[in-house]
């Protein structure tokens, strides 16, 4: 395994909207390895494969419950809402409120091509809309509705 360098807002790798994988090898393992020893160097809670350069469809993310593996993902159902302080990994000390769903339901192929199907809610459900967005090009600036002072308590 190995840690990836991750990409800063301001690069264009960024904007761009991820293509699905299509095989399942040896190679995405590793890409995946390496996603999550990046995410936890970083003492992150997701990770976009954007943002270690790789424009394809595959997300990390582990919020203290254990490691989560999406590829191909699709949110196919949502409901509530939730305004909570979020950040990125690509924007390093920046925090800001954001609004999300608070229920999330999302379809995925694991590491093998197998589907599964993950019903979320709360920190998992934003942190699953997160990374889903970083596969379209979208960074979680888009959703604030305020942002945090630095040393700022919410
Ligand atoms: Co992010």
């Amino acid at each position: 395994m190995a840690i990836r360098n991750i990409v800063k807002e301001g690069d264009p790798v960024l904007t761009k909207v991820c293509r699905p994988v299509e095989k399942f090898d040896q190679k995405l393992h590793v890409l995946l390895d390496d996603m999550y020893e990046t995410m936890t160097d970083g003492e992150g809670v997701g990770l976009a494969a954007p943002q270690v350069g790789i424009l394809r469809r595959i997300f990390v993310i582990d919020i203290g419950e254990g490691k989560i593996e999406c590829i191909n993902p699709k949110i196919v159902k949502t409901s509530g809402v939730q305004e909570t302080s979020e950040g990125c990994l690509s924007c390093p000390g920046e925090f800001a409120v954001t609004r999300r769903p608070m229920y999330v339901t999302v379809k995925a192929q694991n590491r093998y091509g197998d589907q599964f199907t993950i019903n979320a809610e709360g920190l998992l459900a934003k942190a699953l809309c997160h990374e889903n967005d970083h596969l379209d090009g979208i960074l979680f600036k888009e959703h604030v509705i305020r942002k945090i002072k630095p040393g700022e308590k919410i």
